[in-house]
């Protein structure tokens, strides 16, 4: 049984927070764009019940262009601290709403009140005035709870390439994980 390469990146993220990684809780997504290309964004990296999860709007591009694959995508992960990546291929899955509204609170205000605002400004969109965008954003309270479009995705890696960068004179270490049923099977690549 090969081991999960979820349970190395906890513990690469353990190791990272310790040393005060900044990227620890960040992540790269990547989706398909509508010209096709590749569409990257940070995120944030959450940890919810054990699992890996992302917050994000309904109303933006992103969300859009998950769904147009069945909800698959990619994310990066890059652990400066301890010189390592991890390049995911992954499948999402809607995490229920009741446990967005537990998350969702701990959000700061100005956030909440973006998510307000998105309700009829999607996120992503053309501002066209935005002295008139500014006087909304001033104007809008945070909303008590999540509005409608207040998302997010559990994610469940699929394919997982890890990278450990070795100091010279070793080589790095690289190896693909694939998700085989209960299973993982592994490949050493050419660094
Ligand atoms: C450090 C950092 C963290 C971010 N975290 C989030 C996040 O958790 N959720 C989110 O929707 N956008 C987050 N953003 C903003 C996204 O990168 C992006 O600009 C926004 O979501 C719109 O993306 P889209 O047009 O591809 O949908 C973050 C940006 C930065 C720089």
């Amino acid at each position: 049984m090969t081991i999960d390469p979820t349970f190395l990146l906890v513990r690469d993220r353990t190791k990272a927070r310790g040393a005060n990684d900044p990227l620890v809780d960040r992540c790269v997504l990547g989706t398909v764009g509508r010209n096709g290309d590749a569409a990257l964004r940070t995120l944030v990296l959450r940890d919810i019940d054990d699992r890996l999860a992302l917050f994000y709007s309904r109303s933006s591009a992103k969300h859009a262009e998950l769904l147009n694959r069945g909800l698959q995508g990619s994310l990066l992960v890059f652990l400066p601290s301890i010189g390592i990546q991890y390049r995911i291929e992954a499948q999402f899955e809607d995490i229920p709403k009741s446990v967005i509204e537990l998350h969702w609170q701990l959000k700061p205000g100005a956030a909440k009140r973006m998510d307000s605002i998105y309700e009829r400004h999607p996120q992503s969109t053309v501002i066209d005035d935005c002295a008139a965008f500014e006087t909304l954003f001033a104007a809008t309270a945070p909303p008590r709870k999540s509005p409608p479009n207040g998302a997010g995705v559990f994610v469940i890696p699929e394919l997982v390439e890890r990278l450990e960068l070795r100091s010279d004179p070793r080589m790095h270490d690289r190896k693909l994980y694939k998700r085989q049923g209960d299973d993982w099977h592994v490949q050493q690549l050419v660094p």
